[in-house]
């Protein structure tokens, strides 16, 4: 069966224009990027703080954390494979990043910040901790639905049930309940395990308005915002204000 795109292009002879892309902003190849603290040193290190200075963080620290959260780290035939995993390979969790200048999606394939809006909207993921609204960058992370969708899902879903020998509906409504929010916190540690390697203040959060996120990043009906992560530098003690 013919598609519509293509029927139009016979009647017309004209090609439909391109779906354009949001404008990018171009991070650093974060393969070229060190970071690289010794596993026990960051495990040492890794705590949760809600103490953040509002000095922006660098995009080369910013690639870091975002290629530790949902990063490349595959090559050749493997090169869509990620430093976090997700069930079924889903990559069923988009990371928006949200900072002074705006809101930006992270695009992993091309380490980039696709561009949502310009608002400083800070403030709109701190419910009831609003004395970290002024920290430099604060990533959500974004469930959705539709990324999990396909044969795979419905062959392991069967698989499941034929071993598990329970009403199908139970296992994958158990299933897709818990699958996106184990993935999230997979996510969730990289990025602490990241901000402690590079000296950062870091806290993970469901301390938001789930409707107000939505809203705010211009969600889709089968999205989901399911965690908000805080980072930014420690706050300048006395002494380092008086040097
Ligand atoms: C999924 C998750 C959600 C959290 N939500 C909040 C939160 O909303 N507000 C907050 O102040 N801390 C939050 N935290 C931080 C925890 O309170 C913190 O991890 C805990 O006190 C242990 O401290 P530590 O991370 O330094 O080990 C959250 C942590 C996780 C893993």
């Amino acid at each position: 069966m013919k598609r519509i795109e293509d029927i139009k292009v016979m009647l017309t002879g004209k090609k439909a224009a391109p779906k354009s892309r949001p404008p990018e902003r171009d991070l650093p190849d974060p393969a070229d990027l060190p970071l690289d603290m010794p596993l026990k040193d960051v495990f040492m290190r890794r705590r949760s703080s809600l103490d953040f200075s509002d000095a922006t963080i660098c995009d080369e620290d910013l690639v870091r954390i975002l290629w530790a959260a949902d990063g490349i780290n595959g090559k050749g035939k493997n090169d869509n494979h990620r430093t976090t995993p997700t069930t079924l390979n889903w990559k069923e969790i988009d990371t928006y990043v949200v900072k002074a200048n705006g809101v930006w999606l992270w695009v992993p394939e091309r380490h980039v910040l696709s561009f949502v809006h310009e608002k400083d909207c800070r403030k709109d993921f701190c419910l009831l901790q609003p004395m970290v609204s002024q920290a430099p960058v604060h990533l959500v992370y974004v469930y959705d639905q539709a990324k999990t969708q396909g044969l795979m899902t419905d062959l392991a879903m069967q698989i499941v049930q034929f071993i598990k020998k329970k009403s199908i509906t139970t296992l994958s409504e158990e299933v897709m309940a818990h699958a996106p929010l184990l993935d999230a916190g997979a996510r969730v540690m990289a990025v602490y395990m990241a901000c402690a390697a590079l000296n950062l203040n870091c806290l993970a959060r469901l301390t938001f308005d789930s409707q107000k996120v939505h809203d705010t990043l211009g969600l889709t009906a089968t999205q989901k915002p399911l965690c908000v992560q805080t980072l930014g530098h420690k706050p300048k003690g006395l002494l380092d204000l008086a040097f």
